[in-house]
Order: C-alpha cells, then sequence, then structure tokens
C-alpha cells in the first residue's frame, strides 16, 4: 500500500493514464521515503551517513553518504514506477529509464545534508512532469509544467507534504500501520505572519532590499513595519518549509555576492519549484524577490534561482523593498 491516498487527491489530472501514473508513481516514491526514513531513524547506528565520499555533485555540494545512498534508493525505486527520466542533485545528467514511460521525475534525494549527524530534520523533494519530446525538453521548462510535486520530511513523524494541483496535503507515516495516512486535507498558509527564516551569518553580502527589509524586521514595535518580528532558521529548507505551511512565515535565500551565490543557493527544478508548488496551492506565495518563481524559465538542470516564500502579505512586503530600490 505505502500510501493511503484521499479521494479526491489529482483530481484535476483527468487523463486517466497519467493519473494512474502520477499515483504509481508518488507510492512508489513513498516507499523509498520509507527505507530513508528508517536510515535516518537509525542515525549513527548507521555507519558514517554524514561521512563526505570525497566526491562532489554538480553544482561543488560536496557529497555525504546519506546523499549518494538515497538518490540510489530512489532511482531503483523509480525503475519499476511509470518514469521515463529521472534528474538528480546528485547526478549531472538525466538518467533515462524508459523513454516510452509517460512521466519525468525530478528530485532532491536529501535536502539539508549539513544536518545529516545533528538529529535534525531533513528531507527528500520531487517534482513530476508529463514528458515532453526527449529528456532535456521534459525538465528544462517553468515549473508552471508541474503535474504533482512536494516533500518528505523526516523528523519527529516521516511526513509527506503534496499537491497535485488541487491544493496541498499533509499525510503521516503512520508507524503502527507503516502506511502514510491523510493528515491534512487542505493546508492554508495564514496570509500574514511576524516570523521571518534567513541565514542571517550572510547580512553583508546581501543585496540593499533585503539588507533593509531584515533591519526593518530588527527595528521590529520602533521601525517601519510596527511589530515585533522573530527568527527561524533549521538550515533544512523541507522543515523551514513545513513550519512556514503549518503556522505561516517567510523564507528567503536570496542572491548575495559571494562567488557562486549570484542566483542564491538553492536550485530551481528539485527545490524552487516542487516547494513552490505546495505554498501557492496552500494559498501562499513564492518569488525569485520579485518573479513567480513558477514562471522562472530553466536554462539547466542544476540552475539556481533566488528564492523568497511563505505567507501572501509578507512575500509583497518583501516585493515592495525590491521596487522601492528599483525605483532609486
Ligand atoms: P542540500 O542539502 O540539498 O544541498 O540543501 C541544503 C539547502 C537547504 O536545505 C537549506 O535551506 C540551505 O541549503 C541552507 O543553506 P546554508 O547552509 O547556506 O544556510
Ligand atoms: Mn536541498
Ligand atoms: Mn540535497
Amino acid at each position: 500500500m505505502a500510501i493511503r491516498f484521499s479521494s479526491d487527491f489529482a483530481k484535476n489530472i483527468t487523463d486517466k493514464a497519467i493519473h494512474a501514473a502520477v499515483l504509481d508513481t508518488v507510492t512508489a516514491l513513498a516507499g523509498a521515503c520509507k527505507q530513508i526514513s528508517h536510515i535516518c531513524a537509525r542515525g549513527p547506528l548507521e555507519q558514517g551517513l554524514g561521512v563526505e565520499t570525497g566526491a562532489a555533485n554538480t553544482d561543488g555540494d560536496a557529497q555525504k553518504a546519506l546523499d549518494v545512498r538515497s538518490d540510489e534508493i530512489i532511482t531503483k525505486v523509480l525503475e519499476t514506477a511509470p518514469v521515463a527520466y529521472y534528474a538528480s542533485e546528485e547526478q549531472d545528467d538525466i538518467v533515462i529509464l524508459d523513454a516510452d514511460k509517460p512521466l519525468a521525475v525530478a528530485s532532491d534525494p536529501l535536502d539539508g545534508s549539513s544536518n545529516i549527524d545533528t538529529n535534525v530534520s531533513i528531507g527528500t523533494i520531487f517534482s513530476i512532469f508529463e514528458t515532453n519530446d526527449n529528456a532535456a525538453s521534459s525538465f528544462l521548462r517553468p515549473g508552471s509544467e508541474q503535474i504533482c510535486g512536494g516533500f518528505f520530511v523526516y523528523g519527529p513523524q516521516t511526513t509527506l507534504v503534496i499537491t497535485a494541483g488541487a491544493g496541498t496535503q499533509t499525510y503521516v507515516l503512520d508507524p503502527d500501520s507503516g502506511d502514510f495516512e491523510l493528515a491534512i486535507a487542505d493546508m492554508k498558509i495564514t496570509p500574514m505572519s511576524t516570523e521571518y527564516a534567513i541565514n542571517a551569518s550572510n547580512h553583508h553580502h546581501w543585496d540593499a532590499p533585503i539588507r533593509a527589509y531584515i533591519e526593518d524586521c530588527l527595528l521590529g514595535a520602533t521601525g517601519p513595519l510596527g511589530t515585533k518580528y522573530n527568527m527561524r532558521w533549521v538550515g533544512s529548507l523541507v522543515a523551514d518549509a513545513n513550519r512556514i505551511l503549518s503556522r505561516g512565515g517567510l523564507f528567503m535565500y536570496p542572491s548575495d555576492d559571494r562567488d557562486g551565490y549570484s542566483h542564491g543557493r538553492l536550485r530551481l527544478l528539485y527545490e524552487a519549484n516542487p516547494v513552490a508548488f505546495v505554498i501557492e496551492q496552500a494559498g501562499g506565495a513564492a518569488t525569485d524577490g520579485t518573479r513567480r518563481i513558477l514562471d522562472v524559465p530553466l536554462g539547466t538542470l542544476h540552475q539556481r534561482v533566488p528564492l523568497v516564500f511563505g505567507s501572501k502579505r509578507a512575500v509583497q512586503t518583501l516585493g515592495n523593498y525590491h521596487k522601492k530600490q528599483d525605483q532609486l
């Protein structure tokens, strides 16, 4: 079984064959992520999950043992799913599974690698498309063409946050049944929040609008925002996204002037797009600071994008800081 979908899950996918293929693929991913969750739950009892393998991925990140192991587990389950192509953070190029199959899957197999040995929540992110003419054109397209997307969180609960365009749902892996059970049928993000998430150590690297906004948050009630703000930063995108879905907030990973960070740190295909999809379907917003994430053209598999998402009014407020800057 692995996952007990709600009856209206993916109701917007009217093509019966594609609908069935999406459910089969998500079921396969749920099986893979149960395995990854089990490995995470054992943590230090497994040898060296957080040890660097000595290799680096295309984006230049040092690969850790669990990154590679998670990617292998996902690749294996997709071989028996209705999936033609697989694009992964941990693989330079697209993996051709079976070009006759109808779907293409992109994944960040293990998100939050810097937290692997700290018992902090980490996860797996995925994005599903119908295939186009070939492998490359099945992925090099705007995120608005995704038909399903979401992420698993390996934390106090193992959860799946997912959308297929008809709202955002949360499923919880029930340790008793061994299946993912529906927990929240239609998630909605509160439109305003006074909590923000950013890696504040990069303050002097940011562009002026982000610096100005964060400084106004720090001024709190005495500044132009007129109220006290709070801050959280987990360092695992899936954990920050899950918190923001649960109680609102604003996540920012902006571009900055460090080498390689001119487009931020997060990757459009397998991090920003699926997170933006679930956030928008829950009534929130996701931009690169000004432009809707799901409209950003994707030119290369591991392309980075500045990422801002969360409570709609908070995203708009930050957008106004960018507009003010553009008018100077
Ligand atoms: P990954 O482990 O897949 O490379 O992703 C890590 C990302 C994301 O999960 C998180 O929000 C961000 O890196 C944290 O970046 P910093 O370590 O620069 O704060
Ligand atoms: Mn990641
Ligand atoms: Mn990763």
